[in-house]
């Protein structure tokens, strides 16, 4: 007798792990820089995958750019030029989602930005506001206008990124960490209100990861020489290294396809090691 535990696993798909699944990336393109982005670098892992995309973020040409390279790997992409801490952009978001392609079924929210923060008790209230408005919630807002349809397609998900920075020290970045922590307490309220219609939200702590924003954009802001700046954040990582973009897209692929299909309300750290040292 087969009983619900030793079924077979779903058939695996030919052509990809998310063959006509559509995802929509909000924060696809990057910041400039050598090394690749972790939104771009999940669009284009996303599309090696067979998965139909709505490419979404405010910077036009950057977005172009993933959008070209997401197209090299044989998928339908469409774009759509969005703020999405404007008070529209979240609804106009799933509205371009469904024009396109009549459902969602996937939503990554990579947004996150981060510069001008500080300590507590030197942080402006516009940082505090423009970083908390971006991060957590405009991401807050796009899965709320997500949901419908993420719940009309019977198998959603939502992978939010999160950061390491929502459990580790970070005492110099107090609005990142705080929006950060929020991203995690969102997504577990996205994934219980959610499981019983169809749609899974999990979260991802990047770590170190070499991206123009993780490093270029600090070392920058810092003054500081971008080698020794890069050096200096893989000497605290366990593995001894930063980690890659690809690193990133790698989990999302992961929580986003039905091999996670029991996975639901997680936060998964993707950081070398460097969470086990908190705890
Ligand atoms: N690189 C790291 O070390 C690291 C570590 C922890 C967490 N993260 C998280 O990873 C995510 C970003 O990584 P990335 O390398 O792709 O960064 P990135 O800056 O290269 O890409 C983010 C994209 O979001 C877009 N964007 C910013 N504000 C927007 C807005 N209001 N509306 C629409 N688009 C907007 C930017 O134009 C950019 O293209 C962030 O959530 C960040 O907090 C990164």
């Amino acid at each position: 007798m087969t009983t619900a535990s030793d079924a077979p696993g779903p058939a695996p798909v030919d052509g990809g792990r998310l063959q006509d699944r559509v995802a929509v990336v909000v924060g696809a393109g990057q910041t400039a820089g050598e090394t690749i982005g972790n939104g771009r670098a999940t669009a284009v892992t996303f599309a090696r995958q067979g998965a139909p995309l709505l490419l979404v973020d405010r910077d036009e040409a950057s977005l172009g750019e993933t959008a070209e390279m997401a197209r090299a790997e044989g998928v339908e992409v469409a774009t759509s030029v969005v703020d999405v801490a404007s008070d529209d952009g979240p609804d106009r978001i799933v509205a371009a989602a469904l024009e396109a392609f009549g459902r969602i079924e996937v939503l990554h929210n990579n947004v996150g930005v981060g510069l001008g923060d500080g300590p507590p008790h030197h942080l402006a209230d516009d940082a505090y506001d423009r970083i908390m408005d971006v991060n957590l919630r405009a991401m807050w807002r796009t899965c709320r206008a997500a949901v419908p349809a993420l719940r009309a397609s019977g198998n959603g998900a939502i992978v939010n990124i999160s950061s390491l920075a929502a459990i580790a020290a970070a005492g110099n970045l107090t609005a990142y960490k705080l929006s950060k922590a929020g991203v995690n307490a969102l997504t577990q309220n996205l994934a219980l209100t959610n499981a019983k219609h169809g749609v899974r939200a999990n979260a991802i702590m990047p770590g170190f990861i070499d991206t123009p924003m993780g490093v270029d954009e600090p070392a920058r802001s810092l003054d500081a020489d971008r080698t020794a700046y890069a050096e200096l954040r893989a000497g605290l990582v366990p593995l001894g290294r930063q980690g890659s973009a690809w690193d990133v897209a790698h989990a999302a692929l992961f929580l986003a396809s039905d091999e996670a299909r029991f996975i639901t309300g997680v936060v998964i750290p993707v950081d070398g090691g460097q969470s086990a040292r908190v705890g």
